[in-house]
């Protein structure tokens, strides 16, 4: 559900977006601060050098002389204690893996968080971008813009821009770190700015593995806007907030355990495009297969730790595994006692409509968990051990894995294989224990599609260019200002399409309607029915029609899907806008209630130039009860019905009772064109 953004903005032409997605005019104390907002984030390993009157305010601001000015003065009191102690110093990597890192990240934010009003918070803001460690200020502002009051849906810049470090491999950023000697001037001009253009592939491009197939899809393991999204997700609910002090989302276990789902699923999909099958198992006590090779270094120069192909779990992960069993083991026990154990002792049945949750939040090991100390953290544990990374000397001097940061997880294929793991105990223990849907919960005579007819789907790589000149060390601001760097990837990219349906309804009424894209056969061609399937269908779209009594035709965009979001504004772009909308009447900011979503590019999975099978699942029901609005700050608004995340595939699917009226399964094509010949096409 935390998906559930939705919208359709076409940069060029403005912003266009579905009925359920809001879009807003700025005014000006909106732009005003979304300017400070900015500002805030330019250059933070500099600050003195890019912005001295930013500099100065924060260097004259004084935390203790303010201390009414916050809500809450304990949680002053603690940052200040932290603070005097001293804190990880600036120049160092800092993650909420690692405890201490934690409470400091923590401190910082609840002292972001109980700021009082907006200039309170800019102040402080402007403090700690030059008094605390750079990546510590970055993430705790990050959560502070998406959980304050004073800053619902201001906007942030695309977390690439800013630390391109996380995105990117070594050598890109090495030339990009010399853009005049080693980039391409581009003859198109932005504003008084030179551009400079680093041409970049994935990493495969250099290390080579022939018997690796996994490194055939490091385009889409290593893509930017992928990547992204899940630093996102991650920020909508992290794991080390309780959910009542920040307002977290209440069903955040259930949010937890699907939406891996959804991307374990597109990545299967994305693995099927590419002839490679299921995601092998693994076990803690033998080699774990996958590799990592990630030819990254961070910006304090320490590469990213790898792990060799095939190799034993190295000996100073012992306790960690010793640790992590014992947690898999009291959640397995869970799942087939049904209950689980709470701080006081009580048995809770999970076999209910909150028990998802329940389960959810124990797996995760957030703030939430019924009894933190006693099921762990699965999550937080399998990735001590999976990333490789060694053990720190001292409590600062840390080299985390990709595994330890939410933007570099999903480029190491161990990041599959764990949440591979989660989602077969979830599913094959807890899903596949209950009872399939009975006929009645599934089957809608009075709803009948009449017919779907999807449009002719192309998949091509395009060309993209990402701004990084925010993340790089300069040594002179006027240079900055007239220059911009920017690496230049080929992407995943696919054509707008639409699905063109005509639903009978009895009777005027509200419907759900789900989309679902899945495998049509394995990768040895042995065609999958959807009962064997049904655990592999992504979800690409999930929304509510008002149908009229008769046939109803619909047509819904890929633009449209209730998941996405197109790729985000250059923030050189989106700055301009801000400060042409304040400097003049006739201009004006238009933006959208949210600051992420899935996105748009990655809906399809990659075709073949033949022609790629899949197979559409259309799914339609009645909405009786009011939809139900779901928020979030991070991914927007968007109307529900009351079924369970999934639904109706989310139960066993054998004794196969899907063949209703209301639902239909219709095999598609997917085509991959090259770029000459979508030229030629055109
Ligand atoms: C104030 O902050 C402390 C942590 O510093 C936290 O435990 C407490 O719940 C907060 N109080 C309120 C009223 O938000
Ligand atoms: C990227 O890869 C292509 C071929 O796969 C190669 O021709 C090109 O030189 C590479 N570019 C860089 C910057 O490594
Ligand atoms: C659906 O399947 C059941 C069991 O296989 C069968 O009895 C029924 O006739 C089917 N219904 C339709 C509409 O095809």
């Amino acid at each position: 559900m935390q998906l559930l953004t939705a919208l359709a903005a076409i940069a060029v032409v403005g912003l266009v977006a579905a009925d359920y997605n809001t879009v807003k005019v700025a005014d000006k104390e909106f732009l005003l601060k979304q300017k400070k907002v900015y500002n805030l984030l330019y250059h933070v390993s500099q600050p003195s050098l890019v912005n001295p009157t930013l500099y100065e305010e924060g260097r004259s601001y004084n935390i203790e002389g303010n201390i009414e000015s916050y809500t809450n003065t304990t949680a002053v009191k603690n940052f200040l204690y932290l603070y005097e102690y001293g804190m990880l110093p600036r120049g160092e990597l800092n993650t909420v893996y690692y405890s201490r890192h934690l409470k400091e990240t923590e401190a910082l934010l609840r002292l972001f968080y109980y700021a009082k009003d907006f200039d309170t918070f800019y102040k402080t803001a402007s403090w700690a971008r030059i008094n605390v460690n750079e990546m510590q200020y970055i993430y705790a502002f990050y959560i502070a813009v998406t959980r304050r009051e004073d800053t619902k849906f201001i906007q942030l810049p695309p977390l690439y821009e800013l630390y391109p470090y996380a995105f990117f491999n070594s050598e890109v950023l090495k030339k990009a770190n010399h853009a005049k000697l080693f980039g391409k001037l581009d003859s198109k001009k932005f504003g008084d700015h030179k551009t400079y253009i680093i041409p970049a592939n994935y990493s495969a491009w250099y290390v080579s593995h022939e018997y690796d197939i996994e490194q055939k899809l490091n385009y889409f393991t290593e893509d930017i806007g992928w990547n992204n999204y899940y630093f996102y997700f991650r920020l909508d609910n992290p794991f080390w907030l309780k959910s009542k002090e920040f307002g977290l989302q209440k069903w955040r276990g259930a949010e937890y355990l699907y939406g891996h789902k959804l991307l374990m699923t597109r990545y299967y999909l994305e693995r099927l495009s590419n002839d490679i099958g299921k995601i092998e198992d693994f076990d803690w006590h033998n080699e774990f297969y996958t590799g990592y090779y990630p030819t990254m270094t961070y910006h304090n120069g320490l590469p990213l730790p790898q792990r060799p192909y095939w190799s034993k779990f190295p000996y100073y992960k012992y306790a960690y595994i010793k640790d992590l069993e014992d947690m898999e083991s009291r959640v397995s026990a869970v799942i087939d006692s049904k209950f689980v154990v709470d701080v006081t002792g009580k048995l809770v049945n999970i076999y209910t409509s909150e028990g998802f949750n329940t389960l959810g939040n124990i797996i995760e090991g957030n703030m939430d968990s019924c009894n933190r100390d006693f099921y762990g953290s699965i999550d937080m544990f399998a990735r001590k051990i999976l990333g490789y990374n060694l053990e720190p000397s001292t409590s600062y001097q840390i080299v985390p894995s990709a595994l330890e940061f939410h933007t570099t997880s999903m480029r190491d294929p161990a990041f599959y294989r764990l949440y591979n793991r989660i989602f077969k105990f979830y599913h094959y223990r807890y899903k596949m224990h209950q009872k399939p849907y009975e006929k009645d919960e599934i089957i809608y005579p009075e709803l009948k599609i009449e017919s779907l007819v999807v449009d002719k789907l192309i998949t091509y790589f395009d060309q993209f260019d990402s701004s990084i000149s925010n993340g790089l060390i300069i040594d002179d601001v006027e240079e900055l200002e007239k220059t911009l760097v920017k690496i230049r990837q080929y992407r995943l990219n696919h054509k707008p399409f639409s699905f063109h349906l005509a639903i009978n309804a009895e009777k005027t009424m509200k419907a759900a309607i789900r989309i679902f894209l899945g495998p049509k056969h394995d990768i040895h061609h042995k065609p999958l029915d959807i009962a064997e399937g049904a655990q592999y269908f992504y979800e690409m779209d999930n929304w509510i029609v008002d149908l009229n009594a008769g046939t109803n035709k619909i047509v819904r965009n890929s633009q449209d899907c209730a998941f996405i979001a197109p790729d985000p504004e250059p923030s050189e772009v989106f700055y301009k806008k801000v400060l042409k909308a304040l400097d003049s009447e006739s201009d004006s900011l238009s933006y959208v209630e949210r600051l992420n979503g899935f996105p748009e590019r990655l809906l399809l999975p990659k075709g073949k130039k033949e022609g790629m099978p899949f197979q559409v699942f259309v799914y339609v029901s009645p909405v009786e009860e009011e939809p139900i609005v779901y928020t979030s700050r991070i991914f927007g608004g968007n109307k529900l019905d009351d079924k369970p995340l999934g639904f109706p595939l989310d139960k066993p699917t054998f004794n196969f009772r899907y063949n209703g009226t209301n639902m239909l399964l219709k095999d598609v094509t997917i085509y991959h064109k090259d770029e000459m010949e979508l030229n030629v096409t055109h």
